[in-house]
């Protein structure tokens, strides 16, 4: 199958407060002319992504915004490229574009972050 994927990665290392999210200034998509994406924004601490369930529509372009609650964590989307690391809590959001075709996109932790390492993941479920 092929994964037709969108992959803009920007990590951003705020000096302000993470929840005040400035990202769309930074991030330049609206430079872009292409259709807003639809945002998601995940939180990860040991040992969970919150929320660990998530219902797009296929072949619309997702902004994925990633915040660890805790220490640093990864978020790696199987059987692609899309491979993060999320700094720790207070140092900033991960951020990243993936578009699905219609599938079910298992994610996982890809840093190891202690016991529980091998439990946080989720899953993207992209429909028609
Ligand atoms: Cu979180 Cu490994």
């Amino acid at each position: 199958m092929v994964v037709l994927m969108r992959y803009a990665l920007t990590v951003f290392a705020l000096l302000v407060p993470a929840l005040s999210g400035p990202a769309d200034v930074a991030s330049g998509f609206s430079r872009t002319g292409a259709q807003e994406p639809q945002v998601i924004e995940i939180t990860a601490e040991r040992f969970s992504f919150n929320p660990s369930e998530i219902r797009v529509k296929a072949g619309m372009p997702l902004e994925i915004r990633l915040t660890s609650e805790d220490t640093m964590h990864g978020f790696h989307i199987l059987g692609t490229d899309i491979d993060l690391e999320l700094p720790k809590r207070g140092r900033g959001v991960a951020s990243v574009m993936f578009q699905p075709t219609a599938g079910r996109y298992t994610f996982e932790c890809s840093r190891l972050c202690g016991a529980g390492h091998a439990f946080m993941r989720g899953v993207i479920i992209a429909t028609e």
